[in-house]
């Protein structure tokens, strides 16, 4: 027996908090029967139910590593019709993207129906640090890698930054290409960060997820995460 709320979220529909809510508005009933109350425990076999539509608290938990193309959408579903990660991998699992990345951002993500595994990897206080690959339009000067080592200040908070590394300066090109670990959830936070730097992000790539690599995984090709990669993620 298990938590209502509990429940509810780890069958990723929502945070844990949401249903919460979403139990206190008289929204969630339990085989037919409204619940008001948040210590109501359920098992597997009662039939839960949110506005009316049933929820899907199947256990068979999958999990996937992306590496998502250009232009492809961070969610389950686009209003204006654009294809999504869910799109490019082929289950019959409802799977959604753990976190986002940018449209125009390429590299790994995370892809599951294991609410319990999502809430935690997305919480804020969980410390993940994750490598983009850059290319910088521009040749980064001096300043800028001072900045970078002491800190820099994103929308009034300073970023973590983990590590960075200058890999090559394209002189002809007017590009950099720099690596750089942070441990942050904000959106946009790379572009964000070098843009207070003055260098706008032409391309930009994760190439690491915590322990998790891109490897020869290649553009729009994905592969199932090992039980001992769940497990090491679940520890975080
Ligand atoms: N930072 C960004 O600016 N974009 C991403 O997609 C991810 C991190």
């Amino acid at each position: 027996m298990e938590r209502l709320q509990k429940v509810i979220a780890n069958s990723g529909y929502c945070s844990r908090r949401k249903a919460e809510e979403l139990i206190l508005q008289g929204s969630v009933s339990v085989n037919g029967q409204t619940v008001l109350e948040l210590g109501t425990k359920v098992n597997g076999s009662d039939t839960i139910e949110i506005n009316g539509q049933m929820l899907n608290t199947n256990n068979d938990k999958v999990y996937y590593l992306l590496n998502k193309p250009r232009g492809v959408i961070s969610s389950v579903s686009d209003e204006k019709g654009r294809k999504t990660v869910v799109d490019l991998i082929e289950t019959d699992k409802r799977i959604y993207p753990i976190g986002r990345l940018d449209y125009d951002t390429t590299g790994l993500i995370i892809l599951t129906n294991d609410g319990e595994l999502a809430n935690k990897l997305m919480h804020p206080s969980n410390k993940i640090p994750k490598t983009y690959l850059a290319k910088l339009a521009g040749i980064i000067d001096k300043d800028a890698i001072e900045k970078l080592k002491k800190g820099v200040v994103v929308e009034g908070r300073k970023v973590k930054i983990v590590d960075f590394k200058v890999k090559k300066k394209d002189l002809q090109k007017e590009a950099t290409y720099i690596s750089i670990t942070i441990i942050e959830g904000r959106n946009h936070i790379v572009k964000n960060l070098f843009k207070e730097l003055g260098y706008l992000v032409d391309k930009l790539t994760r190439t690491n997820y915590d322990f998790l690599e891109i490897g020869n995984l290649g553009s729009g090709d994905y592969r199932e995460l090992s039980i001992k990669e769940v497990k090491k993620l679940y520890s975080k």
